[in-house]
């Protein structure tokens, strides 16, 4: 856990407009900078990025957020990792409160520099060692590629690294897996005679190397192992380098090797990466279609590719949302992409990509395999064998397609097959952004409009008049709640989206934040907004009590101070002028 103190220092400290300006260049427009939005394809900007409010705000796809957010969305990182991220960035030390990446953390940075020295050590050697090049050459590499990718030689010899580190018994070099240490006590080099691929983190940090052999030999590609750094089912090989294409398509191409991103690279498909010799896990999925609306998986057209593909479509089911499309490309038995690419072209393999199998097709094919749907046996292990597959799926349209299909596969009805399945009849609606504690209701939006705009506002608020019971009132509490402590000390919208992070309010206030982006109260109006509202609220209290009042008398009649009491509302009722603003 990270103190919130220390986010709202963060964000005191830093500058969105700087933040943003590290990933896509901002122009001046008034009071705010606008951009072509990262996040969705578009020609003309509509993302616009707030100084005084530290938020930005995309008026096409609506994506909005803090400094934080903007890393989180634009890099996929994790908050803690965003929140380092931006801290490294100005100099701050993050504390952690009781963490459970304690032990890790300190050493991290360390690490991520022998990496780096590695890495140089490895592209120089490259440039001097003409076999290395050759055979990426032979291998139709240039070497504006090459250097794109980072791309290494790691020497013949036994302790090569020494040269780069002093004190070759350095724990860390075990320790991030360039060293291996024998049972003799005796170190060396894990990777000798080999073309190094690094492999990066979001961030450019050099999280781990893999290593071919140059011709034939055993094992063909030696990998880092798991460090402190390096954790094999979250990384993605090339993501980084392959960013600018992937936004500019809004696709990724998932293939299995080095070698199939850097030539796909080559010919002018950049947007591929490489899982890391593991299967696909929905940690990758999650983080693909992150940054992304489409993904295809694209394989190798054997039969281990073929597996490879079905333990990606598992993973995929959990993470893949209506408006998202995941897809399978097989290739021919004999090619990978890198082949492929080669003998066919880059046009041959973008048609392929457009017409690879989407998800529900390539899941029906494989229930259907093997199994004889001309017996009522196969029919009934088609729809068994979609039960635990069916469960998992959690977007809700597809789901339902699925189930059309297999009815129609299976000679079962569509509601023999949910409930065969156990799935709820009806398609699942999205969960609630909110609990729906009442009914909306607009003066209390609005107050929370005012307050988000002007904090201040809350303490002139009279806690009386407090909106109850709507489905705005634990939201509102929240955050008068949150003023008063002075935890919206600070400036800006990004502050408040911070401060609600993962809590039940963070949907509402999200939305509050658009209308504002959207439709701010000027200066001016702002007080007088706010005091009319408040007399609006001063009314529909009064109201309300004069009517429990009237029903009472009507029921049991009321003791003379409550007659007192509704003479007195009756009086208060008339004086109020009737509000002009809206
Ligand atoms: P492949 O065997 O398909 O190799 O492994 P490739 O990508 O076609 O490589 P080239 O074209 O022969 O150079 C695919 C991926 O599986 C992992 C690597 O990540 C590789 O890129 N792998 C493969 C290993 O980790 N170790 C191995 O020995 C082989
Ligand atoms: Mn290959």
């Amino acid at each position: 856990m990270i103190p919130e103190s220390f986010i709202q220092e963060l964000l005191a400290r830093s500058d969105i407009v700087d933040v943003i300006e590290r990933y896509l260049p901002l122009k001046k427009a008034g009071a705010n900078y606008v951009a072509c939005c990262p996040f969705h394809s578009e020609k003309t900007p509509s993302f616009s990025v707030s100084p005084s409010k530290q938020f930005y705000h995309c008026f096409g796809c609506g994506a909005h957020g803090s400094a934080i957010g903007f890393i989180m969305e634009y890099s996929g990182l994790g908050f803690v990792e965003a929140v380092e991220d931006l801290a490294g960035k100005i100099g701050m030390q993050v504390p952690f409160q009781k963490t459970e990446d304690r032990g890790r953390r300190p050493e991290a940075a360390p690490l991520t520099e022998f990496m780096a020295r590695a890495a140089k050590f490895y592209r120089e050697q490259l440039k001097a060692g003409a076999k290395a090049v050759g055979y990426l050459k032979g291998r139709g590499l240039t070497g504006e590629i090459a250097a794109r990718f980072g791309l290494g030689y790691a020497p013949e010899g036994w302790q090569s690294l020494a040269e780069v580190f002093d004190n070759y018994q350095d724990k860390a070099l075990v320790d991030c897996g360039l060293v291996i240490e024998g049972d003799s006590g005796k170190r060396y080099d894990r990777f000798r005679d080999r073309i190094m691929f690094p492999i990066l983190d979001s961030r450019g940090n050099v999280i781990g190397f893999g290593g071919r052999v140059i011709g034939q030999g055993e094992p063909k590609y030696l990998n880092s192992p798991e460090t402190p750094l390096f954790e094999k089912g979250r990384e993605l090989y090339g993501l980084l380098q392959a960013r600018a294409a992937i936004r500019d398509e809004d696709c990724i191409i998932v293939v299995e090797g080095y070698m199939d991103v850097v030539a796909l690279a080559q010919h002018g498909i950049a947007n591929a990466v490489a899982t890391l010799g593991t299967a696909t896990t929905p940690t990758h999925v999650h983080k693909l279609l992150r940054q992304a609306d489409r993904v295809i998986f694209c394989f190798d057209g054997d039969n281990a590719g073929r597996k490879a593909a079905a333990r990606a479509l598992e993973a995929s089911l959990e993470q893949v949302a209506d408006n998202k499309t995941v897809a399978f490309l097989f290739l021919p038995p004999e090619d990978d992409p890198d082949s492929y690419v080669r003998a066919h072209g880059a046009e041959a393999f973008r048609k392929l990509a457009r017409q690879a199998m989407p998800l529900t097709d390539f899941l029906m094919q494989e229930l259907k395999a093997g199994k004889e749907l001309a017996a009522a046996e196969g029919r009934s292990q088609l729809v068994h064998a979609a039960k635990p597959l069916l469960g998992r799926l959690q977007a809700p349209l597809l789901r339902l397609q699925l189930v059309k299909q297999l009815a129609l596969a299976s000679g079962f009805s569509q509601a023999e097959v949910e409930s065969l399945c156990e799935l709820p009849a009806v398609v699942r609606k999205a969960a609630p952004a909110r609990s729906p504690r009442g009914a909306p209701s607009p003066l209390a939006r609005k107050l929370l409009r005012l307050i988000v705009q002007q904090p201040a506002l809350a303490a002139r608020l009279p806690a009386d008049l407090v909106p109850g019971g709507y489905a705005e009132t634990e939201t509102l509490d929240a955050l008068i709640a949150a003023v008063a402590d002075g935890a919206l000390a600070g400036e800006g919208f990004g502050m408040v989206l911070e401060h609600f992070r993962g809590t039940l309010h963070e949907g509402l206030i999200s939305e509050i934040l658009r209308e504002l982006v959207e439709q701010e109260y000027d200066a001016e109006s702002i007080e007088a907004v706010f005091a009319d509202t408040v007399e609006r609220l001063r009314q529909a209290s009064i109201r309300s009590e004069i009517d429990a009042l009237n029903a009472k008398n009507k029921s049991v009649g009321l003791a003379p101070e409550e007659v007192r009491r509704l003479q007195q509302l009756l009086a208060q009722k008339q004086a109020v002028k009737p509000a002009t603003l809206a």
